[in-house]
């Protein structure tokens, strides 16, 4: 069915969407989790407020960083806000589709790649673990084209709350929390298949080897700075107490150039920068060059062309970002041309919108074979709505981008062998990738 070394074709990808992913299940309720602790977090505010009273203003980023991700109060590191009785609902948490089709993805690289025979399966962000999940089902189902590939799962995670439930939806009981001397992973777990999981607190601390990354949903939680721009210069936003008001917090503009306003900005519109976001790529690019592998980014965001979209939500609501910290999810949507230009030595490819990108693998196809199999017609609708959420453009169809990171030599003409004299139009043309172009069924 599959040739060495050749890219996923459109007519493998149809069989492979429709024979082989047959059996998988469907539907998943809406929301499994239990509700999010959403009390709003007085020892947060009073954690900021005395930072803030002993070091000055703080910036945005650093806000960021505190509320989200503070080890004792932050939001992630203490709820499940994922799901209609969190705070927000993902693409993976709608649909099986969206994790199957990037499963898909997935073998695809990895027989661009030419089938290595260790792959390594990154996520960042893993959330409940429903993505993971479902790329798991879809390699197991896809065992025969995979060969004897060894796999592994590599969790980047943050918080001990999400890391439990990740590790209670791929390895059931088959987890425990390391010890010491064990760090930097600090949980193992195995699937029911076997595979290894890991957990880890930064991406650094991954193992090099061929991988696939994949970030859904996580560069957007990562702290930003913001600029704007005044007769004097740019300055940077900060936060700062309000003197007029008890126990609130304000915006305002540092009175002089900052460490960060003088270096991050690079171009003049850009009034939010995600440095962390920056690096996080630059350690992503480093690996696939040196290794292979390739990382897929989901997310809201813009190439470059917004201002201001700095917001929290809370109960699936939009929420005042200074109100009550540590109670809603604070966000920023992505600027992928930022990205763009913090990767080296690898091509970027996107961002495309996440209707193009599964129309592209074949979402369509998927669609009919889970419809054809619904046992009921509350299920058909049920079904019918997540595609319909997903891929609308007027709901998460043209808001949410996907942009691929892969090495050089996928996109480039290969080499003619010496002593061949072919001109540059008869070297084999680069292979497609899957997502990014739309594949032509035969
Ligand atoms: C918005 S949720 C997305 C979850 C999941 N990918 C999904 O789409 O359902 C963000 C995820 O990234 C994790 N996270 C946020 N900041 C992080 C950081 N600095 N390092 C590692 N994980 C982080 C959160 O704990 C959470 O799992």
């Amino acid at each position: 069915m599959f040739s060495r070394g050749s890219h996923l074709g459109s007519s493998q990808l149809q069989n492979l969407l429709q024979i082989k992913l047959i059996f998988l299940r469907w539907p998943r309720p809406l929301c499994t989790c239990s509700p999010a602790e959403n009390k709003p977090h007085p020892s947060m505010l009073k954690h900021l407020t005395s930072k803030i009273k002993s070091t000055g203003p703080i910036s945005v980023a650093e806000y960021m960083r505190e509320v989200l991700t503070n080890p004792v109060t932050g939001y992630y590191v203490r709820n499940n806000m994922l799901g209609v009785e969190g705070d927000f609902i993902t693409s993976p948490e709608i649909s099986q589709m969206f994790g199957e089709l990037i499963g898909v993805w997935i073998i695809s690289e990895w027989m661009a790649a030419g089938h290595p025979e260790q792959v390594q399966i990154v996520e960042l962000g893993p959330g409940k673990g429903s993505l993971t999940k479902d790329i798991l089902r879809v390699l197991h189902q896809l065992r025969s084209v995979m060969g004897g590939a060894s796999v592994s799962v590599h969790l980047v995670e943050v918080s001990p709350v999400l890391s439990a439930l990740q590790a209670q939806a791929l390895t059931g009981s088959e987890s425990h929390v390391t010890t010491e001397g064990e760090e930097p992973v600090y949980r193992r777990g195995n699937t029911p298949d076997g595979l290894q999981v890991s957990w880890y607190k930064r991406i650094q601390d991954v193992p090099p080897g061929f991988s696939v990354h994949v970030a859904q949903e996580f560069f957007d939680a990562l702290p930003i700075h913001k600029f704007q721009k005044t007769p004097r210069g740019w300055r940077e936003v900060l936060v700062d107490i309000d003197p007029d008001r008890d126990e609130q917090l304000r915006f305002v503009l540092s009175p002089n150039a900052t460490l960060a306003s003088t270096t991050l900005i690079q171009r003049r519109e850009h009034v939010e920068v995600c440095a962390e976001g920056g690096v996080v790529l630059q350690h992503l690019s480093k690996r696939i060059s040196e290794r292979g592998g390739a990382a897929l980014i989901a997310d809201y965001g813009h190439d470059g062309t917004k201002t201001d979209t700095f917001r929290g939500f809370k109960d699936h609501q939009l929420h005042d970002v200074l109100t009550s910290p540590g109670s809603a999810d604070l966000t920023a949507d992505v600027d992928f041309s930022y990205l763009r230009r913090c990767a080296g030595g690898v091509a970027c490819v996107g961002p495309v919108s996440q209707n193009s990108f599964l129309r592209n693998m074949g979402i369509d196809a998927r669609l009919q074979v889970l419809l054809k199999n619904c046992p009921d017609l509350a299920s058909r609708c049920q079904l019918l709505r997540s595609y319909h959420t997903l891929m609308d453009p007027g709901q998460m169809g043209e808001r949410f981008q996907f942009f691929g990171v892969l090495p050089l030599s996928r996109v480039q003409r290969p080499r003619p062998q010496t002593g061949l004299n072919l001109d540059k139009t008869q070297r084999p043309a680069p292979l497609p990738v899957a997502g990014f172009t739309e594949l032509k069924y035969a």
